[in-house]
């Protein structure tokens, strides 16, 4: 039988839960690479988790690694490695150093798992899943960027907690860039089919806009030392048992648009089908004036710091 293979490429903080969530689930068996001088530190993480299965009953395989021999044929690679910000810095800021991260990931990967699904979570996400891409000669269906699921997940939680509703009957999407300027599509928001302009003030939608986008970095702040993880990784396996399970979801992601929403050769935030063949499409909605302007200040942001690879 062949059992999956997940690689997760980073073992920090989105990487160690991503191992222990897939575990639990049972989605494969794992390998958490990371640099010579943390191989210990995942080799340890890994043990940990094997040592756990008992507990769960669970059959599944994990390593911690620095040799990306170990990766070889992986179904699905997940890439988390690079640096999480600071407090007042911007996702932007990371882009000097985490491209070359990047670049040295995509060649390996191309090398070793020619065939797998891969997630970029890396930031600037928009444009490090564009420089995966590029590097990597992989067909676009296959390299997508953790955006939306994260982002909406946000925007799903503040519309719970403001209504004091369930999360299950909230339904909505943000859209765009994965930076401040991204767009929570509050028109087709609702709970339960009841759109949200019903059961909250103006003041209150707005509120929730504005924690939405900057929800992120509330996070960052109150962490002091790195970003989101629990979420992040939520958000990422929503993604990879879409693809895994064939499930057709409708998930903003960061993906190559080549015409989509007036968006020529970048990567950016849109709703993408996920199903058996990685992203299988571009789903266009139709958007109004207001937010086609968003949409447009947005892609300013993402297209200025992807020009900015040099790729
Ligand atoms: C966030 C970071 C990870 O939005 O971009 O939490």
């Amino acid at each position: 039988m062949h059992r999956t293979k997940i690689a997760l490429i980073g073992g920090g903080q989105i990487g160690s839960v991503l191992a222990l969530m897939a575990t639990q689930k049972e989605l494969g068996n794992i390998v958490i690479v990371d640099r010579p001088e943390s191989e210990n530190n995942v080799k340890g993480k890994a043990l940990d988790i094997m040592t756990l299965r008992p507990h769960d009953g669970i059959d599944v395989e994990l390593i911690g690694t620095s040799n990306y021999d170990d990766i070889d044929d992986a179904d699905v690679v997940i890439v988390t490695a690079g640096i999480p910000r600071k407090p007042n810095m911007s996702r932007d800021d990371l882009l000097g150093i985490n491209i070359e991260i990047i670049k040295g990931v995509a060649e390996e990967v191309k090398v070793h798992a020619p065939n797998a699904f891969v997630v970029v979570a890396t930031n600037p996400v928009d444009a490090m899943s564009y420089t995966f891409q590029k590097v990597s000669g992989f067909p676009k269906s296959r390299v997508v960027g953790l955006s939306g699921a994260l982002d909406t997940g946000r925007f799903q939680a503040f519309i719970a907690m403001e209504t004091g509703l369930s999360a299950n009957d909230v339904s909505c999407m943000v859209m765009g860039g994965h930076g401040p300027t991204m767009i929570p599509l509050v028109r087709t928001a609702t709970v339960a089919g009841i759109p949200i302009s019903e059961l909250l003030t103006q003041e209150r939608i707005d509120s929730i806009m504005k924690r939405t986008r900057e929800a992120g970095t509330e996070i960052v702040h109150l962490l002091g030392n790195g970003s989101a993880y629990f979420s992040s990784a939520a958000s990422i396996m929503e993604m990879v048992e879409a693809y895994l399970g064939d499930k057709k979801r409708v998930i903003s992601s960061s993906m190559l648009c080549e015409g989509e929403y007036g968006v020529n050769g970048y990567y950016i935030g849109v709703p993408c089908v996920i199903g058996t063949n990685g992203v299988e499409r571009i789903i266009e909605a139709d958007l109004t004036d207001d937010e086609k302007a968003m949409f447009q200040t947005n892609f300013e942001a993402v297209k200025a710091t992807t020009d900015n690879t040099g790729l």
